[in-house]
């Protein structure tokens, strides 16, 4: 079968996957004996969360470890609001799932035992009562992305298409049609400078979190939630995206861009410091360092605001130096570039956004509310995670929901379709921009009053502040998208704005502090009624 159902414009595939994480590309893999698929991503593979992931993946990998343990530790750290049946589901693949990674030949850290046997070294991160977390080091996600990418590359079903940015989904109520199914998606191919149409039966989500609306973050400059807005925009709903998750500790040093200390390392045993020395999590909670991460973070906030202090410490230093160079290279060397020998020196620690626990809501299968359109990984909102997420259950989430959406997609490849006639992308009343400093200053607006307004400690007051501001941007963007050409910044600033809006309106709708929302004019989990989700519906 080719790869490509007709080389010239509209380009068919089966399936168009959008994005090329752990979530796309191990759901093309999964595809391709059975279809034809495109994945296409706006940048190389160093572009999404995945590459730059670290900690590990959780799984029920041990006979002391349960699955019961692995639910409880994930509804416990969701704070009443995970969805029981996706946690049930999503733990209860893990070892499989792990088991086809393996098999892949990702290559998971193994202990070699003095019997000669190996088996693979297991961490811990907070929340998990047990050690789960299988890693390649402290560089899973790069092991990840690598095979995942390599073994994709040798797939003849499946076309790679590198610097591609979808700019919108393409569905029957889009072009006046009688259904409204979702049928495809224009794209622009930066290194030509046109859009393109993509036309496929099945159209896959897969373009990770939003965490770049915020200031600070641990996040590659793609997290722009281009999925979210656009599922948004072609119809599906939103959920709980007040849960933004802040990790506690990010690298604080003037040369570091957005550069991660994994959880694993205060999993084996690095302390959290106060600049004078002293530990301070056991005043936040009898977990200490290994608390769920949205007191953990909420716990560095407090103490620097309370001090006046640009960071707080994260100190390993009393390990032996060979344990941690052999257990974190990767932090060892970064730090090491930057003048602190962690070996011997705690290391300067700040929260960032991290990770995007809400999203277009989906089933089990990674359905959306559009027909034919699924979203699956960090763009998604399964229910997995509630109102905060246990460390390493994201890419056991992205690995899952693509083999769940893949076998939903191939139980239906045998049905009649019918291809419709799509119009193409219409350029002819845009100019280029005479202006392009609006995009970046609005980018700048965005994401310093998304920081000081909707960040870690929220008020009424402040998130109206930035309800204003966002109203504002969002009807200068749009009068900017409506007159110049588009570019990969346009889209991205445009699909931002959205995000923020549907961040700031989940915010302004919770009226209780819980998981990783926390405002200071409610500041108790309001227990009088069940949890509910935050959910948005676009207007038709
Ligand atoms: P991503 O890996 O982010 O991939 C998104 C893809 O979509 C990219 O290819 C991007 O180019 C493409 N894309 C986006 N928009 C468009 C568009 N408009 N058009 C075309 N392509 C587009 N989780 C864990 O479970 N364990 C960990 O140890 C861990 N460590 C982490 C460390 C860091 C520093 C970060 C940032 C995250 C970490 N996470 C971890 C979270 C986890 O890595 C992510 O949630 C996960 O990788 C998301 O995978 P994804 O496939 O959904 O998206
Ligand atoms: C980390 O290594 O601390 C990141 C783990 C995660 O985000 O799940």
């Amino acid at each position: 079968m080719p790869k490509n159902l007709n080389n010239r414009q509209p380009f068919r595939h089966e399936v168009l996957i959008i994005g090329g994480g752990a979530a796309g590309l191990s759901l093309a893999l999964r595809l391709a004996p059975h279809a034809s698929v495109a994945v296409i991503a706006k940048g190389p593979e160093n572009a999404g969360s995945t590459y730059h992931a670290q900690g590990g993946i959780s799984a029920v990998l041990r006979d002391e470890d349960s699955f019961e343990s692995h639910i409880q530790d994930t509804l416990n750290a969701g704070g009443g609001l995970c969805d029981e049946q996706a946690v049930r589901f999503t733990v209860e693949h893990g070892p499989e799932t792990i088991r086809w990674l393996a098999e892949l030949g990702v290559p998971f850290t193994a202990d070699k035992h003095k019997d000669g046997s190996k088996h693979y070294h297991l961490t811990r991160e907070g929340g998990h009562s047990h050690r789960r977390v299988i890693h390649a080091a402290d560089a899973t996600g790069k092991a990840l992305e690598t095979t995942l990418i390599n073994h994709a590359r040798h797939e003849k079903n499946i076309e790679l298409l590198e610097d591609h940015i979808a700019v919108d989904l393409i569905t029957g109520s889009k072009l006046g049609l009688k259904h409204n199914r979702c049928i495809g998606a224009y794209v622009l191919n930066k290194s030509r400078g046109h859009v393109e149409t993509f036309q496929a039966r099945f159209v896959v989500l897969a373009t990770g979190g939003a965490n770049k609306v915020y200031l600070y973050t641990t996040n590659p400059d793609g997290s722009t939630g281009d999925g979210i807005a656009m599922g948004w925009r072609a119809g599906c709903r939103v959920a709980n995206m007040e849960f933004m998750q802040f990790h506690p500790t990010c690298l604080f040093h003037p040369s570091a861009k957005s550069f991660l200390i994994s959880e694993a390392l205060r999993g084996e045993g690095g302390k959290l410091k106060l600049p004078n020395g002293r530990r301070f999590m056991d005043r936040f909670d009898k977990h200490a360092e290994l608390a769920p991460r949205d007191i953990v973070a909420r716990a560095i906030d407090h103490e620097m605001k309370r001090l006046g202090a640009d960071c707080m410490y994260l100190d390993i230093s009393h390990k032996p130096a060979a344990f941690i160079t052999s257990h974190f290279p990767t932090i060892y060397a970064k730090c090491r570039e930057l003048g602190i020998d962690i070996t011997k020196q705690p290391i300067p620690v700040v929260p960032a956004a991290h990770y995007t626990c809400g999203g277009i809501m989906t089933d089990l299968n990674g359905c959306t509310d559009v027909d034919h359109l699924y979203a699956i990984g960090e763009t998604a909102f399964t229910g997995l995670h509630g109102a905060n997420r246990m460390a390493s259950n994201s890419l056991l989430e992205c690995l899952v929901f693509a083999q769940s959406a893949s076998d939903h997609i191939k139980s239906q490849l045998a049905d009649d379709y019918e291809w419709d006639e799509i119009r193409p992308w219409d350029e002819s009343r845009v100019t280029n921009s005479d202006e392009e400093v609006v995009v970046s200053h609005n980018w700048n607006e965005l994401r310093h009053f998304m920081w000081d307004y909707v960040g870690i400690v929220r008020t009424d007051k402040r998130l109206q502040r930035a309800k204003r501001r966002i109203d504002l941007l969002l009807s200068e963007i749009d009068d900017y998208y409506g007159n110049f050409r588009i570019t990969n910044d346009l889209i991205e600033l445009r699909n931002l704005a959205v995000v923020a809006d549907l961040i700031i309106r989940c915010a302004m709708q919770r009226k209780e502090s819980r998981g990783l929302h926390y405002t200071l004019d409610y500041p108790q989990t309001d227990d009088t009624k069940p949890a509910e989700n935050t959910i948005l519906k676009p207007s038709k």
